[in-house]
């Protein structure tokens, strides 16, 4: 077996992942048929064309706007999963969504999330990936209007929702507007996570650490700027979950070669490798495996700690985590065997 198929058929988990950026640029143009909603093209294959993370943001509303009733919700779920397991052997995600992009429109959010999770449970069932779900504040709403997003989704109880995050453009508004979202996030039990340093100094990584709670850092590459915080989040074994396409296409790191995320594994940060928005932005988990190791010459070495950095980041309980180790060593060590076969 060829070294890049190996990256692709590796077991993996993935933690940064947006459920509306996962739609396929064809279902996108069906469901916006059927609910009479007007794309900007008729040609499917530019659906997803923008240079810019504003641009990019715009479209991602678009495409959320199609999404109306629960079977589209669970739809969407079904061939999210499904596109991860066949194109690179995904076993479990935990997956952002945006609540307030739909509720904003009048969709309930009982709508919203049960249709995801009947997505989550068929594809369970007949694939064997499975799914929890992340909600993210978007960072452009108001902290008022976050905060009863937090409220809503507690209130619901799914035990698929495990935690909250935070997306949207991160230069304009600062993490601390949403401290009050975060809080009562955790006492309601939630994980937290959030988007930071993915074009935002440094100090938005201090902020969401120590101001909102956060374990989990989604982007993070320009907490390279500080010495100190490097230093810091190595020390504490913060986990980064990068995305190598996404970034290169909206921030023009396009040569992965000198992509950022080389300079934080060199640094000794915990990086894990996620696929953001696969469909937004042409790609999906396989090939960020594939593309991101190819291009740095990376060796089986860093690709396992890649894949066990990605279980020991993600939110399940410690005998959940034991079990889905054990299967990836088994899985490994065969795959392994078949490449050194050739
Ligand atoms: N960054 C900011 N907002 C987003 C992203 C992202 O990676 N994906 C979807 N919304
Ligand atoms: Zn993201």
């Amino acid at each position: 077996m060829r070294f890049e198929e190996f990256l692709r058929k590796v077991p993996k988990v993935e933690l940064h992942c947006h459920f509306e950026g996962t739609v396929r640029a064809s279902t996108f143009a069906d469901l916006a048929k059927r609910h009479g909603i007007a794309l900007p093209t008729g040609d499917v294959s530019k659906l997803y064309d923008y240079a810019t993370i504003y641009e990019f943001l715009d479209i991602f509303a678009l495409v959320s706007s199609t999404l109306v009733d629960r079977e589209d919700f669970a739809r969407v779920a079904y061939e999210s999963l499904e596109d991860g397991v066949t194109l690179g052997n995904l076993r479990y995600r935990e997956m952002f969504f945006n609540p307030t992009l739909h509720t904003r429109r009048g969709i309930r959010i009982a709508t919203v999330l049960d249709g995801m999770i009947d997505g989550i449970r068929q594809a369970e069932t007949d694939l064997g990936v499975q799914c929890r779900l992340i909600a993210d504040v978007y960072r452009q709403d108001e902290p008022a209007t976050a905060r009863q997003m937090v409220e809503e989704v507690v209130e619901l109880r799914r035990p698929e929702v495990i935690g909250l995050g935070m997306d949207g453009a991160e230069s304009p508004d600062s993490p601390e507007r949403f401290v009050e979202a975060f809080a009562l996030a955790a006492r309601n039990g939630l994980r937290l996570t959030s988007h930071a340093c993915e074009d935002g100094p440094p100090e938005n990584v201090t902020t969401c650490l120590d101001l909102l709670g956060c374990e989990r850092i989604d982007h993070g590459y320009h907490v390279l700027e500080s010495p100190e915080v490097t230093a810091r989040c190595r020390d504490e074994g913060i986990y980064f979950t990068c995305c190598p396409t996404s970034t290169s296409v909206v921030y023009g790191w396009t040569d992965l070669r000198t992509h950022p995320i080389r300079d934080m594994v060199d640094a000794g940060l915990r990086v894990t490798l996620n696929s953001d928005d696969p469909t937004m932005f042409r790609t999906d988990i396989g090939s960020e495996y594939a593309d991101l190791c190819m291009a740095l010459h990376y060796d089986v070495a860093q690709v396992r700690r890649f894949v066990f950095d990605g279980i020991e980041a993600t939110w399940l309980d410690d005998s959940d985590k034991t079990s889905l180790r054990r299967a990836f060593s088994d899985e490994l060590e065969h795959l392994e065997r078949q490449l050194e076969a050739t």
